[in-house]
């Protein structure tokens, strides 16, 4: 049976990724408390069919849950966009109909839906992603008249988890994806990095892409949205713990989590590993 008090908003990842976003929750909201998840035992999700992201992903959030979340953010495109549907429809109402989970692909399609001023808007991000579409069916829901270019950029993640990211052979495979987006439509005028790594490369990616082409980088985005969201929903604002506390939880070995971590997150960080 789970508790209906009051508990930190998590924030689920695949692996690091989500640290892009969950910082900016912090440097916005900081009297929150905050429990982050990351997947790194079975990161990348990418790649991954429909089904493994969702069970992968289902078994983080109700881990989340049963650390007494009572909001959770999927902090990570991929689970968004293969996960949280199944989730808030199907699992929810039998886990406990008055939990949240959210996502980070209706509040980017917003910010670029409010941005374009040519109608046509780009997305960059993984396979997985891209494949799922779900991004041109957020966006076609939410601004009917909107044309949307997508492409999928399957090595970006890579390069920043290696941290091969400022260098000629990182700009290579920038500039070609990029280019591969532009060429299907002269008039595209706003893009949504679509993906939580690249707030990491965005100084690179901002190079290949012309300066009258706007850039909808998800970690302010969502961080906004989450802001409004408490704000609209004073019930749920009321059951996130208000003392400042920020603890870190991964599935693989925590000194690596901690580690690499601080690349993302921008400070040392101490994380605990756990079994899903
Ligand atoms: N965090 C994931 C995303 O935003 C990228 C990493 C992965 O492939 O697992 O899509």
């Amino acid at each position: 049976m789970l508790s209906k008090t009051s508990g930190p908003i998590g924030v689920f990842d695949s692996g690091f990724g989500g640290l892009t976003i969950l910082k900016e929750f912090v440097k916005r909201l900081p009297q929150y408390n905050y429990l982050y998840l990351g997947d790194n035992a079975r990161t990348p999700y990418g790649g991954r069919s429909f089904n493994v992201v969702y069970q992968y992903t289902l078994q983080s959030v109700n881990w989340l849950f049963s650390q007494n979340c009572q909001l959770v953010i999927l902090a990570c495109n991929t689970a968004s966009a293969k996960a949280l549907r199944t989730i808030q429809q199907n699992d929810l109402p039998h886990i406990d109909a008055s939990r949240r989970v959210l996502g980070v692909i209706r509040p980017s399609a917003e910010a670029v839906g409010n941005l374009t001023v040519s109608q046509n808007v780009g997305v960059l991000g993984t396979t997985g992603t891209i494949v799922s579409e779900s991004y041109p069916i957020e966006i076609q829901k939410l601004f009917p008249d909107i044309k949307t270019y997508q492409q999928a950029c399957p090595l970006w993640v890579s390069l920043v988890e290696n941290e091969e990211f400022n260098n000629s052979g990182a700009d290579y495979f920038i500039e070609k994806d990029i280019n591969l987006l532009l060429s299907q439509c002269k008039n595209i005028d706003a893009i949504i990095l679509g993906c939580t790594h690249y707030p990491l490369i965005i100084n690179s990616i901002r190079k290949f892409v012309p300066q009258n082409i706007k850039l909808v980088s998800q970690d302010t985005i969502v961080a906004k949205s989450l802001a409004d969201y408490l704000i609209r929903h004073p019930e749920m604002e009321n059951r996130c713990s208000k003392s400042g506390t920020i603890k870190f939880f991964t599935t693989d070995v925590a000194d690596v989590f901690s580690a690499k971590g601080k690349i993302f997150y921008g400070k040392e960080i101490t994380a605990k590993q756990i079994a899903l």
